[in-house]
C-alpha cells in the first residue's frame, strides 16, 4: 500500500507529477534553427505538464532549442502552479536566482507562464520586476509574438482566459518522454468553485475538447509505440461534447459524447493502449464510468476520488456539492461494478473551522473506505477564493500540522 509523504505534498502541484519530476527542465529539437536557446521548466499538476508540451510544440516550430542549463538559456520560462502557497514560494525562489543571473546576462528574457502568471499578472513584472513575460495557460499561441516583444525593450502580458481554447489541434511535443506513457488533455478549466482552490481563477471556464482529436491523438500515440495514455482534466466526469450545462444538445449535426463514451471511444480505437484518467469528481461520477471500466480489458481498473474532508458541515463550507454519504454510495457503486478498481484520494487537513470532532469524521471515512493510496495537504489559503473571504483560516498551523499527520499515519497504516 502507497501513502505519499507530508514534504511531497507540500511541495508538489498533484497527484500524477511526484516531487522528483518538480521543475523538470523540457529537451526537444527545434524544427529550424535560430539559434536561441529556451529553458522551459515545469511545476505542479499534470495538466501544466502537459501545457509544457503544447508550449514546446508552439516554440520549437519558431526555431528555439531548449537547454537544461540556465547558463545558457536566451529565454528562460517557468510554467508554474499555485495551488498552495509553497508552491509559490519555491517559483519566486527560482525567479530571485534568475533575477541575478539577468544583471550578468541583460539580454536574458525570463517569463512565467501557468497559474500563477494568471494569479497574479502584472505583479511580477510591475510591482516585483522579477520577469519580463507573464503568459497565461489560454494564451499560449501568442508567445512568439510576445518573446520578440521583449525582444525590443518592451514587457509583455497576456492573460486572457477564454471560453473555447483547448489547442486541439496543436500536436503536443512529447517531452522527455520515455515512450511508454503520455498525457492526452480532454478538456481545460473548472467551473467548480470549490472554495478552497485557486484553479476556476487561473484556469478559466471549464470547456470540453473535441472528441476526434483526443482519439486520434491517442492513434497516433498508439502507432508510436506508447503504452499508455492518461486523459486528463480538473474533473474529468464533467466532460462533455456538443452538450450544454443543462445538457441540451448545441449542434444537432455533431454527435453528443459524456466522459464514459469518451473513454469507450479511446478504448475501442487503441485496443493495444492502457487507459488511465484524472480526476473524477464524487459528485459527477455516474455508475457508467465504473460500467465502462469494468467493461474495457485495457481501461486500468484505477480511480482517483479525492474526498478532502469526511465531514458534511466542512464539505458544505468547501463547497464540494456532495456529502459524505454520497461519497460513500459512490464507493459502494465503484465497488459493485467494477470490483477490481483501486481507489485513491486527497484529503485536506485544518480547513477553515474544523473542529477535532470534524477532524474526526475524516479519519473514520478512511477507515470506512480503506483507500488504496491517498494524497494528504494542510489547508494552505489562497487569495480571492470563496473561504479567503468568507472564513477565517483560523486551525493554527500546528493543529493543521499534527492532523496531517493522524491523517498520514493512518493512511501508512
Ligand atoms: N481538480 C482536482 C484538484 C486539483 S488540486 C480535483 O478536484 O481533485 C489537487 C488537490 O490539491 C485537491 O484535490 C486538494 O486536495 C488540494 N488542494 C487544492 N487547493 C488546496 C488548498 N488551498 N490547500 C490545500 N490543499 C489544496
Ligand atoms: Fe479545484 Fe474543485 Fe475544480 Fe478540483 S474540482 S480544480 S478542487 S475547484
Ligand atoms: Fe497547480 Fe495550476 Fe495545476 S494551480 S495544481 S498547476 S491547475
Amino acid at each position: 500500500m502507497k501513502f505519499i509523504t507530508n514534504d511531497m505534498q507540500t511541495e508538489s502541484g498533484d497527484k500524477t507529477i511526484d516531487e522528483s519530476r518538480q521543475g523538470e527542465a523540457v529537451m526537444v529539437e527545434p524544427k529550424r534553427g535560430h539559434g536561441k536557446k529556451l529553458l522551459l521548466e515545469s511545476y505542479g499538476c499534470a495538466m501544466n505538464f502537459s501545457d509544457s508540451e503544447i508550449v514546446a510544440s508552439i516554440l520549437t516550430e519558431e526555431g528555439f532549442g531548449t537547454t537544461r542549463n540556465a547558463e545558457e538559456a536566451d529565454v528562460i520560462l517557468l510554467n508554474t502552479c499555485s495551488i498552495r502557497e509553497k508552491a509559490e514560494d519555491r517559483i519566486r525562489n527560482r525567479l530571485l536566482a534568475f533575477k541575478k543571473m539577468k544583471r550578468k546576462n541583460p539580454s536574458l528574457i525570463v517569463g512565467v507562464l501557468g497559474c500563477m502568471a494568471e494569479r497574479l499578472k502584472e505583479t511580477l513584472l510591475e510591482q516585483e520586476k522579477l520577469v519580463d513575460l507573464v503568459v497565461g495557460p489560454d494564451a499560449y499561441r501568442d508567445l512568439p509574438n510576445l518573446i520578440e516583444q521583449v525582444g525590443t525593450g518592451q514587457k509583455a502580458v497576456n492573460v486572457l482566459l477564454s471560453r473555447e481554447e483547448t489547442y486541439a489541434e496543436i500536436s503536443p511535443v512529447r517531452l522527455n518522454s520515455n515512450g511508454i506513457n503520455a498525457y492526452i488533455s480532454i478538456m481545460r478549466g473548472c467551473d467548480n468553485m470549490c472554495s478552497f482552490c485557486v484553479v476556476p481563477f487561473t484556469r478559466g471556464r471549464e470547456r470540453s475538447r473535441d472528441p476526434e482529436s483526443i482519439v486520434n491523438e491517442a492513434i497516433e500515440l498508439a502507432n508510436n509505440g506508447y503504452k499508455e495514455v492518461t486523459l486528463l482534466g480538473q474533473n474529468v466526469d464533467s466532460y462533455k461534447w456538443n452538450l450544454t450545462k443543462k445538457g441540451e444538445v448545441k449542434d444537432e449535426n455533431l454527435p453528443t459524447v459524456s466522459f464514459s463514451e469518451l473513454m469507450e471511444l479511446v478504448a475501442k480505437a487503441c485496443p493495444e493502449l492502457w487507459i488511465r484518467f484524472s480526476t473524477s469528481h464524487p459528485k459527477d461520477l455516474t455508475d457508467d464510468v465504473a460500467e465502462v471500466i469494468a467493461k474495457y480489458d485495457n481501461i486500468c481498473n484505477y480511480i482517483h476520488l479525492p474526498i478532502q474532508s469526511g465531514n458534511n458541515e466542512i464539505l458544505k463550507k468547501m463547497n464540494r456539492g456532495y456529502t459524505r454519504e454520497w461519497y460513500l454510495n459512490r464507493i459502494e457503486a465503484l465497488r459493485r461494478i467494477a470490483p477490481k478498481c483501486a481507489i485513491s484520494t486527497d484529503i485536506i487537513t485544518g480547513f477553515c473551522g474544523e473542529t477535532e470532532e470534524q477532524h474526526a469524521d475524516t479519519l473514520s471515512l478512511m477507515k470506512e473506505v480503506g483507500f488504496d493510496m491517498a494524497y494528504m495537504f494542510k489547508y494552505s489559503e489562497r487569495p480571492k477564493t470563496l473561504a479567503e473571504r468568507k472564513y477565517e483560516d483560523d486551525v493554527p498551523e500546528e493543529v493543521k500540522g499534527r492532523r496531517l499527520s493522524e491523517v498520514i499515519d493512518l493512511q501508512r497504516a
